[in-house]
């Protein structure tokens, strides 16, 4: 004995003899130098570093109790990864000193080569399922995923900032679609029973405004609106030009106007069933009625039909408001009026 007393080992210490056990078996250094790239199963690692999965799993169990790795589930596999980002302090200094011992041995060289087949063959798995599928990958997407889920999605490229008028809102399935992605949604319908299945579909969407009132003397502001929506109601509008005219007047210059309705068809019954007051209407009357009140940029396109619809086919229209926003001409009868 020198006379000098030893200290006990501070928690500091402790953690770094700890994490010097942790890194004194060759392997789960390998391991670790693996698992810094991307994450990989057991048995990836094992057809890695050849070694029987029983090795692997209790090498990972110890780096895995050290904080040296984490894990999740992804179905029934488990996938690894290095923690390095949540090193500590002596824990980096000590990974950074071994890690470059063990870069500069074969063993490493030969599991990077392994490791390359291993992500080449994963790949290639990816590949050869898109290759032998391209012929049934329309039915596999909506069997998978349903018919109408790219749509929804798709309305993730709204501006945040708009105000949507959803005019003759209906039960409100519009604008339960919209609130989500924009700044308000006027929803505008004439029946009070309407409205009130749209107010219990909408109650927790506070962005939603309800009004009452009609498309032909709209609830709306003028140029409240950065985009006017007329989903499946035109058709029960005795005037749709002036319908359309007051959507104008609501939209800001440059603002744009949706048209989604039916083409021109022959279900005559429609009108006794559901009132309706125009059997559809054919490309020509929209782009007229949109060009006579100086609507710009007119596009019409008919809608692809759901396989499962026994409705008409649909058509799309939009427009937009000139940058400098004209109100629209009134009619010849009305001026006299
Ligand atoms: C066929 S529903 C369509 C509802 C909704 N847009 C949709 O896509 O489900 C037509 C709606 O327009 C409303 N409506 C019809 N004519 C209207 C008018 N002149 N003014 C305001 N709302 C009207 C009806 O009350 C009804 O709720």
């Amino acid at each position: 004995m020198n006379g000098l007393t030893q200290s006990p080992p501070t928690d500091r210490t402790a953690s770094v003899f700890d994490s010097m056990s942790t890194l004194r078996e060759p392997l789960r250094c390998r391991i670790l130098l693996l698992l810094e790239g991307q994450e990989l199963t057991v048995s990836e690692l094992c057809a890695v570093l050849q070694m029987p999965q029983s090795s692997v799993s209790r090498h990972l169990k110890a780096l895995d109790e050290g904080g040296w790795v984490v894990a999740r589930r992804e179905g029934t596999s488990r996938l690894y990864l290095a923690n390095a980002a949540a090193l500590s302090g002596p824990d980096r200094e000590l990974w950074a000193l071994v890690r470059e011992q063990v870069l500069a041995t074969t063993a490493v060289d030969q599991d990077r080569q392994r490791l390359a087949s291993i992500l080449a063959q994963r790949l290639s798995r990816s590949q050869e399922f898109f290759a032998s599928a391209a012929d049934r990958w329309s039915v596999v997407r909506s069997e998978l995923f349903g018919q109408r889920f790219d749509l929804e999605g798709l309305v993730g490229l709204l501006d945040a900032r708009w105000v949507v008028g959803d005019l003759g809102c209906g039960t409100g399935q519009t604008s339960s679609t919209l609130a989500p992605w924009v700044h308000r949604v006027i929803a505008v319908d004439e029946s009070e029973a309407m409205l009130d299945t749209a107010r219990s579909r909408l109650q927790a969407m506070l962005n939603v405004d309800l009004r009452r009132g009609r498309l032909e003397a709209l609830p709306v502001g003028d140029g409240e609106l950065d985009v006017a929506i007329l989903m499946l109601v035109l058709h029960h509008v005795a005037e749709p030009r002036l319908a359309i005219g007051e959507a104008m007047r609501a939209l800001k210059a440059g603002g744009r106007l949706l048209v989604v309705d039916m083409l021109s068809h022959q279900r005559e019954e429609y009108r006794q069933q559901m009132g309706h007051l125009w059997l559809g209407f054919a490309e020509t009357q929209i782009r007229g009625w949109f060009e006579e009140l100086g609507l710009k940029a007119v596009r019409f396109h008919p809608v692809p039909a759901d396989p499962d619809a026994a409705g008409p086919a649909l058509f799309a229209a939009s427009a937009r408001q000139p940058l400098k926003k004209v109100l629209p001409v009134p009619e010849p009868e009305a001026i006299g009026a």
